[in-house]
Protein backbone atom coordinates (compact mmCIF):
# COMPACT_ATOMS: atom_id res chain seq x y z
CA UNK A 1 0.00 0.00 0.00
CA UNK A 2 1.16 3.35 -0.90
CA UNK A 3 1.47 5.46 2.04
CA UNK A 4 1.32 8.38 -0.35
CA UNK A 5 -2.13 7.89 -1.25
CA UNK A 6 -3.45 8.43 2.10
CA UNK A 7 -2.03 11.46 2.78
CA UNK A 8 -2.85 12.65 -0.55
CA UNK A 9 -7.17 11.73 0.57
CA UNK A 10 -7.45 9.02 -2.02
CA UNK A 11 -8.06 6.08 0.14
CA UNK A 12 -10.79 7.21 2.31
CA UNK A 13 -12.85 4.44 4.16
CA UNK A 14 -15.43 7.11 5.54
CA UNK A 15 -16.68 7.11 1.45
CA UNK A 16 -18.67 3.70 2.24
CA UNK A 17 -20.26 5.11 6.05
CA UNK A 18 -21.93 8.18 3.97
CA UNK A 19 -25.65 7.19 3.91
CA UNK A 20 -27.19 4.56 5.81
CA UNK A 21 -27.79 2.84 1.89
CA UNK A 22 -23.97 2.41 1.50
CA UNK A 23 -23.77 0.98 5.20
CA UNK A 24 -26.00 -1.38 4.65
CA UNK A 25 -24.62 -2.37 1.36
CA UNK A 26 -21.48 -3.07 3.06
CA UNK A 27 -22.46 -4.48 6.10
CA UNK A 28 -20.29 -7.66 7.19
CA UNK A 29 -23.18 -9.53 9.58
CA UNK A 30 -26.57 -10.09 10.67
CA UNK A 31 -28.66 -11.18 13.23
CA UNK A 32 -31.40 -13.59 11.86
CA UNK A 33 -34.51 -13.96 13.78
CA UNK A 34 -34.80 -17.39 13.10
CA UNK A 35 -31.31 -18.18 14.71
CA UNK A 36 -32.62 -16.60 17.61
CA UNK A 37 -33.99 -18.62 20.83
CA UNK A 38 -35.62 -17.33 23.68
CA UNK A 39 -35.45 -18.72 26.57
CA UNK A 40 -38.13 -19.03 29.18
CA UNK A 41 -39.47 -19.94 32.73
CA UNK A 42 -42.40 -22.23 33.53
CA UNK A 43 -43.68 -22.23 36.97
CA UNK A 44 -45.23 -25.11 38.37
CA UNK A 45 -48.99 -24.29 40.32
CA UNK A 46 -48.35 -20.46 39.09
CA UNK A 47 -51.45 -18.87 38.48
CA UNK A 48 -50.21 -15.68 37.24
CA UNK A 49 -47.02 -14.67 35.43
CA UNK A 50 -44.44 -13.83 37.90
CA UNK A 51 -42.08 -11.04 37.44
CA UNK A 52 -38.24 -11.83 37.96
CA UNK A 53 -37.16 -8.98 39.94
CA UNK A 54 -33.29 -8.66 38.25
CA UNK A 55 -34.25 -9.83 34.89
CA UNK A 56 -37.12 -6.95 34.09
CA UNK A 57 -39.46 -8.04 31.38
CA UNK A 58 -38.58 -11.61 31.80
CA UNK A 59 -41.62 -13.83 34.13
CA UNK A 60 -41.97 -17.14 35.44
CA UNK A 61 -44.75 -18.49 32.80
CA UNK A 62 -47.81 -20.01 33.87
CA UNK A 63 -48.64 -23.07 31.43
CA UNK A 64 -51.29 -21.25 29.51
CA UNK A 65 -48.87 -17.77 29.60
CA UNK A 66 -45.99 -19.80 27.84
CA UNK A 67 -47.96 -21.40 25.15
CA UNK A 68 -49.29 -17.76 24.11
CA UNK A 69 -45.56 -16.45 24.26
CA UNK A 70 -44.50 -19.63 22.11
CA UNK A 71 -47.31 -18.78 19.43
CA UNK A 72 -45.64 -15.31 19.91
CA UNK A 73 -42.29 -16.57 19.10
CA UNK A 74 -43.42 -18.61 15.98
CA UNK A 75 -45.02 -15.75 14.53
CA UNK A 76 -41.74 -13.47 15.03
CA UNK A 77 -40.03 -16.39 13.08
CA UNK A 78 -38.03 -17.04 16.00
CA UNK A 79 -35.96 -20.46 15.92
CA UNK A 80 -36.58 -21.46 18.99
CA UNK A 81 -37.70 -21.46 22.65
CA UNK A 82 -35.62 -23.04 25.34
CA UNK A 83 -37.53 -24.28 27.82
CA UNK A 84 -37.15 -23.82 31.80
CA UNK A 85 -39.01 -25.53 34.74
CA UNK A 86 -39.46 -24.53 37.79
CA UNK A 87 -41.05 -27.09 40.27
CA UNK A 88 -42.94 -26.62 43.62
CA UNK A 89 -41.24 -29.15 45.54
CA UNK A 90 -37.69 -29.51 45.27
CA UNK A 91 -35.25 -32.80 46.57
CA UNK A 92 -32.00 -34.10 47.26
CA UNK A 93 -32.30 -36.03 43.80
CA UNK A 94 -34.32 -33.83 41.31
CA UNK A 95 -36.99 -36.37 40.96
CA UNK A 96 -39.31 -33.83 39.22
CA UNK A 97 -37.23 -33.69 36.44
CA UNK A 98 -37.95 -37.53 35.41
CA UNK A 99 -41.83 -37.46 36.44
CA UNK A 100 -43.72 -37.35 33.28
CA UNK A 101 -45.97 -35.11 35.35
CA UNK A 102 -43.33 -32.51 36.20
CA UNK A 103 -43.44 -29.05 35.24
CA UNK A 104 -40.82 -29.20 32.49
CA UNK A 105 -42.06 -32.60 30.79
CA UNK A 106 -45.90 -31.15 30.80
CA UNK A 107 -44.41 -27.57 29.53
CA UNK A 108 -42.60 -29.71 26.25
CA UNK A 109 -45.90 -31.00 25.84
CA UNK A 110 -47.92 -28.19 26.00
CA UNK A 111 -45.38 -26.13 23.44
CA UNK A 112 -44.87 -28.89 21.52
CA UNK A 113 -48.54 -29.06 20.90
CA UNK A 114 -49.25 -25.66 20.48
CA UNK A 115 -46.73 -24.89 18.13
CA UNK A 116 -45.87 -28.33 16.11
CA UNK A 117 -42.79 -28.27 13.95
CA UNK A 118 -43.21 -24.42 13.59
CA UNK A 119 -40.69 -23.60 15.96
CA UNK A 120 -38.32 -25.82 17.35
CA UNK A 121 -38.89 -26.79 21.38
CA UNK A 122 -35.88 -26.97 23.31
CA UNK A 123 -35.49 -28.36 26.82
CA UNK A 124 -32.22 -27.67 29.38
CA UNK A 125 -31.13 -30.91 30.50
CA UNK A 126 -30.02 -30.36 34.40
CA UNK A 127 -30.72 -31.28 37.53
CA UNK A 128 -30.22 -27.77 38.93
CA UNK A 129 -33.91 -26.29 38.76
CA UNK A 130 -35.20 -29.81 40.19
CA UNK A 131 -32.16 -30.48 43.43
CA UNK A 132 -33.20 -29.18 47.18
CA UNK A 133 -29.19 -28.19 47.39
CA UNK A 134 -29.05 -26.31 43.81
CA UNK A 135 -26.64 -28.54 42.35
CA UNK A 136 -26.77 -29.70 38.87
CA UNK A 137 -26.37 -33.48 39.93
CA UNK A 138 -27.12 -35.86 42.95
CA UNK A 139 -24.15 -35.63 45.75
CA UNK A 140 -22.20 -38.74 46.53
CA UNK A 141 -21.72 -39.36 50.42
CA UNK A 142 -19.27 -36.19 50.91
CA UNK A 143 -21.55 -33.96 49.05
CA UNK A 144 -19.58 -33.59 46.15
CA UNK A 145 -21.57 -34.40 42.88
CA UNK A 146 -21.72 -37.33 41.49
CA UNK A 147 -20.92 -37.22 38.01
CA UNK A 148 -21.78 -41.08 36.43
CA UNK A 149 -25.41 -41.48 38.65
CA UNK A 150 -25.81 -38.13 37.10
CA UNK A 151 -25.52 -38.53 33.96
CA UNK A 152 -27.43 -41.84 33.94
CA UNK A 153 -30.41 -39.03 35.19
CA UNK A 154 -29.54 -36.91 32.17
CA UNK A 155 -30.13 -39.77 29.92
CA UNK A 156 -33.12 -40.48 31.39
CA UNK A 157 -34.42 -36.66 31.41
CA UNK A 158 -33.57 -36.36 27.97
CA UNK A 159 -35.54 -39.40 27.10
CA UNK A 160 -38.86 -38.27 28.83
CA UNK A 161 -37.95 -34.68 26.94
CA UNK A 162 -38.03 -35.97 23.94
CA UNK A 163 -41.29 -38.34 24.71
CA UNK A 164 -43.06 -35.30 25.55
CA UNK A 165 -41.96 -33.35 22.59
CA UNK A 166 -38.53 -31.71 22.31
CA UNK A 167 -36.89 -31.15 18.73
CA UNK A 168 -33.54 -30.39 20.47
CA UNK A 169 -32.17 -31.48 24.04
CA UNK A 170 -29.10 -29.16 25.65
CA UNK A 171 -27.43 -30.88 28.40
CA UNK A 172 -26.12 -28.03 30.61
CA UNK A 173 -24.82 -29.70 33.42
CA UNK A 174 -21.06 -30.01 32.72
CA UNK A 175 -21.29 -33.68 33.55
CA UNK A 176 -18.06 -35.97 31.54
CA UNK A 177 -19.87 -38.16 29.20
CA UNK A 178 -22.93 -36.51 28.95
CA UNK A 179 -23.69 -36.29 25.31
CA UNK A 180 -22.37 -39.70 24.81
CA UNK A 181 -25.37 -40.90 27.38
CA UNK A 182 -27.90 -39.13 26.12
CA UNK A 183 -27.29 -39.69 22.75
CA UNK A 184 -27.29 -43.42 23.17
CA UNK A 185 -30.24 -43.46 25.67
CA UNK A 186 -32.52 -40.98 22.86
CA UNK A 187 -31.26 -43.69 19.85
CA UNK A 188 -32.62 -46.71 21.97
CA UNK A 189 -35.65 -45.02 22.62
CA UNK A 190 -36.26 -44.78 19.22
CA UNK A 191 -35.51 -40.34 19.05
CA UNK A 192 -32.78 -40.90 16.54
CA UNK A 193 -33.73 -37.18 14.71
CA UNK A 194 -33.67 -35.90 18.55
CA UNK A 195 -30.73 -33.13 17.91
CA UNK A 196 -28.20 -32.30 20.94
CA UNK A 197 -26.94 -28.60 21.65
CA UNK A 198 -24.13 -29.42 24.28
CA UNK A 199 -23.58 -26.24 26.38
CA UNK A 200 -20.06 -27.35 25.66
CA UNK A 201 -18.10 -24.65 27.22
CA UNK A 202 -20.09 -23.93 30.15
CA UNK A 203 -18.09 -21.28 32.59
CA UNK A 204 -18.15 -21.06 36.40
CA UNK A 205 -19.64 -17.78 35.77
CA UNK A 206 -21.16 -14.70 38.16
CA UNK A 207 -23.01 -13.49 35.12
CA UNK A 208 -25.74 -16.28 36.37
CA UNK A 209 -26.67 -14.75 39.14
CA UNK A 210 -30.08 -13.45 38.05
CA UNK A 211 -30.53 -16.75 37.17
CA UNK A 212 -30.83 -18.09 40.27
CA UNK A 213 -33.86 -16.18 41.30
CA UNK A 214 -35.60 -17.07 37.99
CA UNK A 215 -35.77 -20.56 39.05
CA UNK A 216 -35.43 -20.19 43.05
CA UNK A 217 -32.54 -21.78 42.93
CA UNK A 218 -31.24 -22.33 46.53
CA UNK A 219 -28.00 -22.80 45.63
CA UNK A 220 -25.38 -22.69 48.44
CA UNK A 221 -21.29 -22.51 47.60
CA UNK A 222 -20.48 -22.57 43.39
CA UNK A 223 -20.20 -24.84 40.54
CA UNK A 224 -16.44 -24.68 40.38
CA UNK A 225 -15.83 -28.60 40.65
CA UNK A 226 -18.00 -28.60 37.80
CA UNK A 227 -18.11 -25.86 35.33
CA UNK A 228 -15.19 -24.06 33.83
CA UNK A 229 -12.43 -21.91 34.50
CA UNK A 230 -12.83 -18.71 33.34
CA UNK A 231 -9.30 -18.33 32.93
CA UNK A 232 -9.00 -21.27 30.28
CA UNK A 233 -9.55 -21.44 26.36
CA UNK A 234 -7.71 -23.95 25.34
CA UNK A 235 -10.07 -26.36 27.75
CA UNK A 236 -12.97 -25.05 25.95
CA UNK A 237 -11.93 -26.70 22.57
CA UNK A 238 -11.26 -30.10 24.73
CA UNK A 239 -14.48 -29.78 26.02
CA UNK A 240 -16.33 -29.86 22.59
CA UNK A 241 -13.96 -32.01 20.83
CA UNK A 242 -14.95 -34.43 23.55
CA UNK A 243 -18.73 -33.79 23.06
CA UNK A 244 -18.70 -33.78 19.04
CA UNK A 245 -16.83 -37.51 19.31
CA UNK A 246 -19.77 -38.20 21.52
CA UNK A 247 -22.82 -37.14 19.15
CA UNK A 248 -23.19 -33.35 19.89
CA UNK A 249 -25.32 -31.98 16.60
CA UNK A 250 -24.69 -27.97 17.80
CA UNK A 251 -21.97 -26.85 20.54
CA UNK A 252 -22.67 -23.85 22.63
CA UNK A 253 -20.35 -21.42 24.22
CA UNK A 254 -21.91 -20.05 27.97
CA UNK A 255 -21.85 -16.99 29.19
CA UNK A 256 -20.94 -14.67 25.82
CA UNK A 257 -19.91 -11.56 25.90
CA UNK A 258 -16.97 -11.86 28.11
CA UNK A 259 -16.23 -15.31 26.14
CA UNK A 260 -16.37 -13.86 22.45
CA UNK A 261 -12.45 -14.40 22.25
CA UNK A 262 -13.85 -18.68 23.04
CA UNK A 263 -16.54 -18.34 20.51
CA UNK A 264 -14.51 -17.34 17.87
CA UNK A 265 -11.36 -19.93 18.78
CA UNK A 266 -14.23 -22.13 18.67
CA UNK A 267 -15.84 -21.02 15.49
CA UNK A 268 -12.41 -21.64 14.15
CA UNK A 269 -12.07 -25.29 15.21
CA UNK A 270 -14.71 -26.88 14.08
CA UNK A 271 -17.09 -27.47 11.61
CA UNK A 272 -20.36 -27.85 13.11
CA UNK A 273 -22.76 -24.78 13.94
CA UNK A 274 -21.65 -23.09 17.25
CA UNK A 275 -24.38 -21.27 19.40
CA UNK A 276 -24.08 -19.23 22.35
CA UNK A 277 -26.07 -18.33 25.42
CA UNK A 278 -26.45 -14.41 26.28
CA UNK A 279 -27.38 -14.70 30.07
CA UNK A 280 -29.21 -13.64 32.08
CA UNK A 281 -26.55 -11.63 33.89
CA UNK A 282 -25.51 -9.97 30.70
CA UNK A 283 -29.31 -8.98 30.04
CA UNK A 284 -29.58 -7.33 33.76
CA UNK A 285 -26.50 -5.17 33.00
CA UNK A 286 -28.03 -3.91 30.00
CA UNK A 287 -31.70 -3.42 31.86
CA UNK A 288 -30.39 -1.82 34.99
CA UNK A 289 -28.24 0.65 33.28
CA UNK A 290 -30.69 1.14 30.68
CA UNK A 291 -33.80 1.68 33.28
CA UNK A 292 -31.15 4.38 35.01
CA UNK A 293 -30.45 6.51 31.41
CA UNK A 294 -26.92 5.47 31.63
CA UNK A 295 -27.41 4.51 27.95
CA UNK A 296 -29.74 3.71 24.78
CA UNK A 297 -30.87 0.62 25.47
CA UNK A 298 -32.42 -0.64 22.33
CA UNK A 299 -28.75 0.43 20.47
CA UNK A 300 -26.75 -1.46 23.40
CA UNK A 301 -29.23 -4.63 22.78
CA UNK A 302 -28.13 -4.60 18.67
CA UNK A 303 -24.55 -3.87 19.51
CA UNK A 304 -24.67 -6.88 21.90
CA UNK A 305 -25.93 -9.38 19.98
CA UNK A 306 -24.11 -7.85 16.94
CA UNK A 307 -20.83 -9.08 18.96
CA UNK A 308 -22.30 -12.55 19.78
CA UNK A 309 -22.28 -13.40 15.99
CA UNK A 310 -19.24 -11.27 14.50
CA UNK A 311 -17.63 -13.08 17.22
CA UNK A 312 -18.80 -16.44 15.17
CA UNK A 313 -22.11 -17.61 16.70
CA UNK A 314 -24.54 -18.62 14.49
CA UNK A 315 -27.46 -19.34 16.64
CA UNK A 316 -27.69 -17.13 19.98
CA UNK A 317 -30.39 -17.72 22.69
CA UNK A 318 -31.42 -14.38 24.21
CA UNK A 319 -33.94 -12.99 26.55
CA UNK A 320 -34.69 -10.23 24.06
CA UNK A 321 -35.09 -12.49 20.70
CA UNK A 322 -38.86 -11.64 20.58
CA UNK A 323 -38.50 -7.71 21.13
CA UNK A 324 -35.51 -8.27 18.34
CA UNK A 325 -37.18 -9.97 15.80
CA UNK A 326 -39.82 -7.81 16.20
CA UNK A 327 -38.08 -4.73 16.65
CA UNK A 328 -36.08 -5.68 13.13
CA UNK A 329 -39.25 -6.95 10.80
CA UNK A 330 -38.10 -6.51 7.54
C1 LIG B 1 -28.32 -25.00 34.28
C2 LIG B 1 -28.35 -23.68 33.59
C3 LIG B 1 -27.98 -22.43 34.09
C4 LIG B 1 -28.25 -21.51 33.09
C5 LIG B 1 -28.78 -22.20 32.01
N1 LIG B 1 -28.82 -23.54 32.33
C6 LIG B 1 -27.48 -22.05 35.44
C7 LIG B 1 -26.15 -22.51 35.91
O1 LIG B 1 -25.48 -23.30 35.24
O2 LIG B 1 -25.74 -22.10 36.99
C8 LIG B 1 -28.01 -20.04 33.20
C9 LIG B 1 -28.67 -19.20 32.15
C10 LIG B 1 -28.65 -17.74 32.46
O3 LIG B 1 -27.97 -17.28 33.39
O4 LIG B 1 -29.33 -17.00 31.74
N2 LIG B 1 -29.62 -25.54 34.40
Amino acid sequence: MDESLIMEGAIRPRRLRTSRALRGLVSETAVRPEQLILPAFVAEGAAEPRPISSMPGVVQHTMASLRAQARRCVEAGLGGMMIFGVPEHKDATGSGALAPDGVLNVALREVREEVGDDLLVMSDVCLDEFTDHGHCGVLDDHGRVDNDATVELYAQMAVRHADAGAHVVGPSGMMDGQVGAIRAALDAAGHLDTVILAYSAKYASAFYGPFREAVDSSLTGDRLAYQQDPANAREALREVDLDLEQGADIVMIKPALAYLDVIRAVRDHVDVPVAAYNISGEYAMIEAAAANGWLDRERAIDETLLSIRRSGASIILTYWALEYALRNRP
